[in-house]
């Protein structure tokens, strides 16, 4: 559409109700992104709220989401996620022998788990094997179920007509993640000072001294899981996938890695996510009458910066197909022609931390083996709202002979 339209153009799209407008140029993503006054964030969510609670900074429309946003934005900052890294290396740790396994298989499942535990250490601060078993299957059911996909379906079938049908099963397992939310929020309120996200939120205060309710503590939750588990998870499986089919690429970056330094490291996981953003847009909602790239856009049109055709753009990425993480190296980018993670007021709050947990994955993955390709690079899928390797990423990952160990950079 954009070959055949121009930068911006719009489209009907599920599951919004109205017009959708797309921008794919970095001007007017930039508009999209930027400009509150025309484009307000929240409502173009709020069909996920069912899942993740109206409360979450997801769906809060302003001004309550700058008041959450302020409280959630500390415990995420790059620093503070930077002192849990050592919970993040276990998890990667703990799930290591399983991507190993003999023979060939898809990375995604694999990194779901992993995520899963991550996000369970890091944010709620479970490290108890029994509680981190029980949330990680309830979660797990919960997501795995396709709450997403329930939510795209017709309000009638949404509804509950039993604990077998598909509205059923979402409201019993929704209820079964809200008790344990919960409780670990009554626990940690009751002996408060622990080190993780949800101690953190529990103290954080506003300029009024007020803080949050175990109610908007519980939908904050919901909602870091629902933005962070698929997201990361998928992100990790693109990459590795990525490196087995890109020999050389891979190979660089092993012998970068070995010699202790990071720069093709983050190269290569930001040039994963041009490539295959696993969220694929940012969206708004019209404010007003307006105009964007010359087009009329209507008060209440849903607006999106569609950054992963942005991210496809030959006059922004020279042959923008090919994997190449090199070219982050020679050039800066211009402006808004890169923004996995959105961008303005609204920006992703795990930046950091799954910028750290992809990381922690590829070093230590790439320490003791080489991921080797099964079958053809495949295909893109749309999967509710993330976009997925067709077949989970497949991969071989052949084991490598034991590497020296050699200081980190930032250690030398
Ligand atoms: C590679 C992994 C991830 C990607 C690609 C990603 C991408 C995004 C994108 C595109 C947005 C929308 C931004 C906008 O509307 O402009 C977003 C929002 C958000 N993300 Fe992420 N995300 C990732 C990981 C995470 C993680 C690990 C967490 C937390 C545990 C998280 C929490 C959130 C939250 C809470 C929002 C809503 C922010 C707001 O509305 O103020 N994300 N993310």
């Amino acid at each position: 559409m954009r070959r055949r339209l121009g930068p911006v153009f719009s489209l009907r799209m599920f599951p919004y109700r109205a017009a959708l407008v797309c921008a794919t140029d970095p001007v007017s993503s930039k508009a999209v992104l930027t400009d509150q006054d025309r484009f307000v964030g929240g409502d173009a969510a709020s069909f996920l709220a069912p899942a993740v609670g109206a409360g979450s900074l997801i769906c809060t429309p302003p001004p309550r989401h700058l008041r959450n946003r302020k409280l959630l934005l500390p415990p995420f900052h790059g620093k503070r996620i930077a002192r849990w890294s050592e919970r993040i290396e276990t998890s990667v740790e703990t799930e290591l022998p399983e991507l190993l396994g003999e023979g060939g298989g898809p990375v995604r499942p694999w990194a779901q788990r992993l995520t899963i535990e991550v996000i369970l250490r890091v944010v709620f601060g479970v490290s108890d094997p029994v509680r981190l078993a029980v949330f990680t299957a309830t979660l797990n059911e919960f997501v795995g179920m396709g709450n997403l996909t329930v939510l795209s379906l017709p309000k009638p079938l949404q509804r509950d007509l039993g604990r077998y049908s598909p509205g059923g099963r979402f409201v019993r397992l929704r209820a079964a993640v809200h008790a344990l939310l919960l409780a670990e929020i009554s626990a940690r309120r009751a002996d408060p000072g622990a080190e993780d996200v949800l101690s953190l939120l529990l103290e954080a205060r506003d300029e009024h001294g007020v803080g949050l309710t175990d109610e908007e503590v519980r939908d904050e939750l919901a909602g870091l899981v629902m933005a962070g588990y698929e997201t990361t998870a998928t992100t990790i499986a693109w990459v590795i996938h990525f490196l087995a089919h890109n020999p050389v690429a891979r190979d660089a970056l092993i012998d970068d890695l070995d010699a202790g330094s990071d720069t093709l490291l983050k190269a290569t996981i930001t040039e994963a996510l041009r490539l295959r953003p696993a969220v694929y847009s940012s969206i708004r909602t019209a404010a007003r009458d307006t105009e964007l790239g010359g087009r009329p856009v209507p008060k209440d049109a849903f607006v999106a910066s569609l950054f992963s055709v942005t991210h496809l753009d030959p006059e922004l990425w020279p042959d923008p197909g090919s994997f190449h993480p090199q070219r982050h190296l020679d050039t800066t980018a211009q402006p808004y022609s890169l923004t996995p993670f959105g961008g303005g007021v609204r920006r992703c709050i795990g930046t950091a931390m799954a910028q750290l947990e992809i990381e922690t994955v590829l070093r230590k993955v790439l320490r003791v083996a080489v991921p080797e390709p099964v079958g053809p690079l495949e295909g893109a899928r749309l999967m509710s709202v993330t976009i997925v390797p067709a077949k989970g990423g497949r991969v071989r990952m052949r084991r490598r002979a034991p590497v020296r160990p050699r200081a980190h950079q930032g250690e030398l």
